[in-house]
């Protein structure tokens, strides 16, 4: 299969049913601004949120095989309904360290937290893997736990500032126990970000895994291509739906999509006309 960065450092692949990831790719583009990016966005079959764990887990193992074949240096999982599916078969099956959103959140949360009482807000799936739960649970903290399975589709939306989101965002927060750390537990979620911290208010703070993820890769790397005289990275956007749609939901939600952008089929065409 043709590369898509055939004379430059190998990239680092990041994959997310749709939009979300790109809270997570962002953060890392911060932090390795010299390194090259391979984002894929599976929007042909988003939301994942409400499919069964076996179908997410084979969605998950498809993108990452398609990424090791474009030679990713390193996976992220910048999806929890995924890592909630799959995170630690991906790991053991993958020849390249791969990296998940859901500890990292944790560890936030778990540092953030003052009173003990932390919440999480992801989709169907994750909420009932239970996932976050057990890892609150396991720092001994107590965990409130709610599904919000409409929010990833005003995001893939655009409808980000909407009356729509606002009633929705007040709708699944309605009843919750003094909480005072509320992680976004899904990669969507920060787009809705300042309509949360409206419902909530100051007292609660928001854990996205946005930094916590990147700030990780970024150490882990040991920050070698930040270098200021590295000349900056490229990124490259696979969709598996309508590349043009990606690029319009991307703008309206405020996501910064630079680079390349590529429908799978197109990508998938030219390689076998080559
Ligand atoms: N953004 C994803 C997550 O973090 C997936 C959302 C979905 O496709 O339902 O869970």
């Amino acid at each position: 299969m043709s590369s898509f960065f055939p004379d430059l450092t190998l990239p680092i692949g990041v994959f997310d049913s749709g939009v979300g990831g790109l809270t997570v790719l962002n953060a890392l583009r911060e932090k390795l601004p010299a390194s090259n990016f391979l984002y894929f966005a599976d929007t042909a079959r988003v939301p994942y949120g409400r499919k069964p764990p076996g179908m997410v887990r084979d969605f998950a193992f498809q993108i990452m095989e398609f990424l090791l074949q474009q030679n990713a240096s390193h996976i992220v999982v910048a999806c929890n309904t995924a890592c909630a599916a799959a995170l630690p078969e991906l790991i053991r099956h993958s020849p390249v360290p791969v990296c998940g959103v859901i500890e990292p959140s944790v560890a936030v949360a778990a540092a953030a937290t003052r009173n003990g009482c932390v919440g999480v807000i992801g989709t169907k799936a994750t909420i009932a893997s239970q996932v976050y739960q057990s890892a609150l649970q396991a720092r001994g903290l107590t965990a409130w736990a709610q599904a919000c399975p409409m929010l990833v589709h005003l995001v893939e939306e655009g409808l980000v500032d909407s009356d729509e989101a606002e009633l929705l965002v007040r709708h699944y927060l309605k009843q919750h126990p003094e909480i005072d750390t509320l992680i976004l537990g899904c990669t969507h979620y920060p787009f809705l970000r300042h309509v949360v911290d409206r419902v909530l208010g100051n007292a609660v703070t928001l854990v996205s895994c946005a930094d916590a993820v990147s700030d990780l890769i970024a150490h882990s790397l040991n920050g070698s291509s930040t270098a200021a005289a590295l000349p900056p990275g490229k990124t490259v956007h696979i969709t598996t739906g309508d590349a043009a749609a990606y690029r319009h939901t991307s703008a309206l939600i405020g996501a910064d999509v630079q680079g390349e952008v590529i429908s799978l089929d197109e990508h998938l065409l030219s390689a076998k006309t080559k």
